[in-house]
């Protein structure tokens, strides 16, 4: 990964943390970003201490607010040259519903709007560094959702897992339209699912007890956060999976997602509201 820069999303813990560090380790420059600085510092640092020679550039972006994603997307343009990877890997589960500055739906603007203003913000900048890759962490939990076009902001009665499971069905379609919108331009893009993994995803705020009693339960079975971050920082760095695009895969591997993430038709109109919301 030397020469290549990289940009992860929400890699100040978690799977991000685990995947900006492994990637500073082959030798990548990664821009580390988190939606608070102090947490993104320390993530940097923490990433040092392991890997001395490590290139990592912690940047603030908080994915609830568009305009953040805006100034951060022009600070990077501007501070970088060529961009070889692009992981939104940022993600949250939140018991209780809210909005954002911007008025939509938190979970749907963090998981999903946002993500797609940021990768088309930053896509001509790929196209120009290709070849080069967009990687969407998206989720197993995709194949319980049901989107719908009427709701998207969740305004019809909240709860969290199922507002959760849309956004990542949002990720799979959004993945599967970019890579067709890209085709033949050196800019793959793939979704994945990094596994069940003991991160503090959907433990802040007020989860349901059963959601909190599960996680107890089952804790010691879950992955490592490094563990979690394998298929993600395989599709950012394998030659194996040079010019491979459009696909969801599971422990390194393509898989087939549920057919309504493959729905052609609800990937374009996803993209043409998306678009819309985010006014580009
Ligand atoms: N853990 C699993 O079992 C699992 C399974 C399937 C898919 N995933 C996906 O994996 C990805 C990473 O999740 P994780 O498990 O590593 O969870 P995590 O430890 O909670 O990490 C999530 C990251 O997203 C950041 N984030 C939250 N809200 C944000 C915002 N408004 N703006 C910018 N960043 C924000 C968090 O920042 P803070 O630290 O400031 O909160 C954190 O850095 C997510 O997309 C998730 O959906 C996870």
């Amino acid at each position: 990964m030397k020469g290549r820069t990289v940009v992860i999303t929400g890699a100040n813990t978690g799977i991000g943390l685990e995947t900006a560090a492994a990637l500073a380790a082959m030798g990548a420059r990664v821009v580390l970003t988190a939606r608070d600085p102090l947490k993104g510092s320390v993530a940097a640092e923490k990433i040092r201490r392991r890997y001395p020679d490590a290139n990592v550039i912690p940047m603030e972006l908080d994915l609830a607010r568009l305009g953040d994603v805006r100034s951060f997307a022009a600070d990077l343009l501007e501070r970088f040259g060529a961009l070889h990877v692009l992981v939104n890997n940022a993600g949250v589960m939140l018991g209780r519903r809210s909005t954002t500055v911007d008025g939509f739906e938190t979970t749907f603007q963090v998981n999903h709007l946002a993500p797609f203003l940021l990768t088309n913000l930053l896509l001509d900048r790929l196209r120009a560094s290709g070849p080069s890759r967009i990687i969407n962490v998206a989720s197993e939990a995709h194949r319980a959702a049901r989107l719908d076009f009427d709701d998207l902001n969740s305004e019809r009665g909240y709860r969290g897992m199922r507002v959760y499971v849309r956004t990542k069905l949002c990720n799979i379609l959004f993945t599967r339209a970019l890579a067709s919108r890209l085709l033949g331009t050196g800019v793959t893009a793939n979704a994945l699912h990094p596994g069940t993994v003991r991160t503090a995803l959907g433990r802040d705020g007020d989860t349901s007890a059963f959601f909190t009693l599960g996680i107890k339960i089952t804790g010691p079975l879950l992955l490592s956060p490094a563990r979690g971050a394998r298929t993600t920082i395989h599709l950012a760095s394998s030659p194996d999976v040079e010019g491979r695009t459009g696909e969801y895969w599971i422990r390194r591997r393509p898989r087939k997602p549920a057919s309504k993430a493959t729905d052609d038709e609800a990937a374009r109109r996803l993209w043409d509201v998306s678009a819309q919301l985010v006014g580009r």
